[in-house]
């Protein structure tokens, strides 16, 4: 999950390639670098860490040239530093990737033992030893670059750049995204739009195992077998790759504040006057089975929406995160769908997930941010979240997003099924338009939230408990705060602390209990007092109701506005993020950009 950028421009591209690496950061930012060809020489500059780094290098050690490349680094084979840091140079050419060479050590062994050592750890550099290796041995740039692709196991997004050739890019593309941009005698590459966004709008996308030869005059496109491709140039909304804060201290902090416009949006966008507007593909007719992928985040949406696929729908759902899913090989039938979440729509494994799936099932569906992404374009059938780019790593309004069209489809599985009428869905309707209003009150409970994260940042274990729709949501609001405030934390089904979790607790231990007075409510109270009973400090989640109830005694409440027991994720999905982001800040972390961590987990 790197993020990499090549320009052959009319002026000087070191400012370009930063401005680009820039809108890349969120893929990945253990280091940075850019190299360029300037009077025909070849030479970079990389920095650890952040690319401000860099910036600052580059105003120390400027890098001229009007053809370059550069890269912003999430770290697989190697740690961070400036040896490990691309672009990776071998005699005459330089090169920066995206992904992982899976076969990099023979090939590196292969190399050692005909005199081309590595000095890096990485994969990436044995890419750019191979074809430094073929033009030794007389072969072209574009010949030594095929020669070389045809040897790589694995994925790979690359960008090569040579000594002596300031009008020449090549790159190619195989399980890891690539665009190609065009300008007016200026070409650019970059692992997707947003990165080419403040140079063009004009985009050719890569299809899996092409490779381009690049000149100003325009790109040769090839497809695996080297025979030429034609692929379509697109134009792309400048506005959606529009990354700004807007006033707001973190992109995290702007993007949970925009989640009732997004999600208004988007409940207009699919639904209107109490009917669903889906596109006509969805059609569950005679689909007897659902199987629902994702990582992280998107599979605790996943998970939330097996319960309404089941209880709404009465359709089986089995869920799994991508990671697993194909290498249980789980039977799939020709009658059933599968549907794979993703805010990027590049994520790895879930993009092999998907692979894994199709020919196996009637339909395979994906629920993306990104709709011209690899999971989209590789899917049957596509339904964008439109929740606008999320920068923040932390995915918030994404997560919301991603809820609201699972619940409208599952709403249309109980229409296709007999399951719902037309009153039963209008009033379901009404609902979830309700919400975004619900979590303007949520959000309003910001500074008080605020208050406690102060003492939950002192805590070196958090646990969060809830029970049916809510326990996917102890599982999500966990995640959210581990991985900005590095606090450890897990997530439990409320009903499963007894069974061994509960030799945890103590009064160091914040126990958060995310529990709206329904169904279920009388269940979790009681957990919570075995917790409470062994000195647990419990924060209590629920609505007036349920903390008039049960909240004398806990350390603290917070009190949400009554919702529908049913959509009760999306709404209790306001507080864990705001006790995320606000325990995050408390501990001083990286609230947008948390150590170790990418937006865009493009690697397996
Ligand atoms: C979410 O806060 C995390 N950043 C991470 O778990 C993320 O949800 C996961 O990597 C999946 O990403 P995707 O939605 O882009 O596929």
């Amino acid at each position: 999950m790197c993020g990499i950028v090549g320009v052959l421009g009319d002026h000087e591209v070191a400012p370009l390639l930063v401005e680009a690496l820039k809108r890349l950061e969120y893929r990945g930012y253990d280091s940075a670098g850019i190299a360029t060809v300037n009077n025909g020489r070849l030479d970079r500059r990389r920095a650890v860490g952040k690319l401000v780094n860099l910036s600052d290098l580059l105003v120390h050690e400027p890098l001229a040239g009007k053809a370059g490349i550069g890269h912003t680094r999430w770290a697989t084979h190697g740690a961070a530093t400036v040896v490990n840091a691309h672009p990776h140079k071998a005699g005459p050419v330089a090169v920066v990737h995206n992904g992982i060479i899976e076969n990099f050590r023979e090939l590196r062994e292969e190399l050692a033992a005909a005199g081309y050592a590595q000095e890096s750890q990485t994969d990436t550099e044995t890419v750019a030893l191979l074809v430094h290796q073929a033009m030794e041995g007389g072969a072209t740039p574009a010949t030594a670059a095929r020669q070389t692709l045809k040897r790589l196991h694995g994925a790979f997004a690359l960008c090569f750049l040579f000594d002596g050739e300031d009008d020449l890019l090549i790159a190619a593309r195989k399980g890891s995204p690539l665009a190609i941009g065009h300008g007016d005698g200026e070409m650019f590459v970059g692992s997707d739009a947003i990165a080419l966004a403040s140079m063009t709008d004009r985009i050719t996308y890569l299809e899996e195992g092409d490779w381009a030869v690049i000149t100003r005059k325009g790109a040769e496109i090839f497809d695996e077998h080297d025979r030429r491709a034609n692929r379509a140039e697109t134009r792309i909304q400048i506005d959606a790759t529009r990354i700004e804060k807007a006033g707001y201290k973190h992109f995290m902090a702007k993007e949970i504040a925009e989640q009732p416009v997004v999600l208004a949006d988007g409940l207009r966008h699919y639904s209107r006057s109490g009917t669903l507007h889906l596109p006509a593909g969805v059609d569950f007719t005679g689909v007897d089975r659902i199987v629902l992928v994702a990582c992280g985040t998107a599979s605790y949406a996943c998970h939330v929406a097996k319960y309404w696929f089941e209880s709404l729908a009465g359709l089986p759902c089995d869920i799994d995160i991508a990671s697993e899913f194909r290498y249980r090989e789980p039977p799939l039938s020709p009658k059933q769908w599968a549907v794979f979440v993703s805010q990027s729509g590049e994520t790895a494994d879930t993009l092999a997930a998907l692979r894994y799936a199709k020919e196996k099932v009637a339909r395979v569906v994906s629920v993306v941010n990104v709709p011209t992404s690899s999971i989209a374009r590789e899917s049957d059938l596509t339904l964008p979240i439109m929740a606008g780019v999320e920068v923040g790593v932390a995915s918030t309004k994404a997560f919301t997003s991603q809820l609201m069209v699972l619940a409208l489809m599952a709403l249309k599985a109980g229409v296709d099924r007999g399951r719902l009428d037309a009153a039963a869905l209008a009033g379901h309707l009404a609902a979830l338009h309700a919400l975004p209003g619900l979590m303007n009150h949520a959000l309003g409970q910001s500074g008080e939230i605020a208050k406690l994260a102060e003492e939950l940042a002192r805590a070196q274990d958090i646990l969060f408990l809830g029970r049916g729709l809510m326990y996917p949501m102890a599982l999500e609001g966990a995640l959210k705060l581990k991985e900005i405030s590095y606090i450890h934390a897990e997530g439990y089904a409320s009903g499963e602390l007894k069974h061994g979790p509960i030799a945890l607790i103590d009064a160091q231990v914040p126990v958060i209990v995310l529990a709206p007075r329904d169904a279920l409510f009388d269940k979790t109270v009681s957990n919570m007092q075995e917790v409470m009973a062994r000195h647990g400090k419990v924060l209590l989640i629920s609505d007036a109701a349920g903390v008039a109830e049960a909240g004398p005694g806990t350390w603290a409440t917070l009190t949400m506005p009554a919702v529908d027991p049913i959509f009760a994720p999306i709404l209790y999905a306001i507080p864990a993020q705001l006790l995320a982001y606000h325990t995050a800040i408390a501990k001083g972390t990286d609230v947008d950009q948390p150590r170790n961590l990418a937006k865009s987990v493009t690697v397996e």
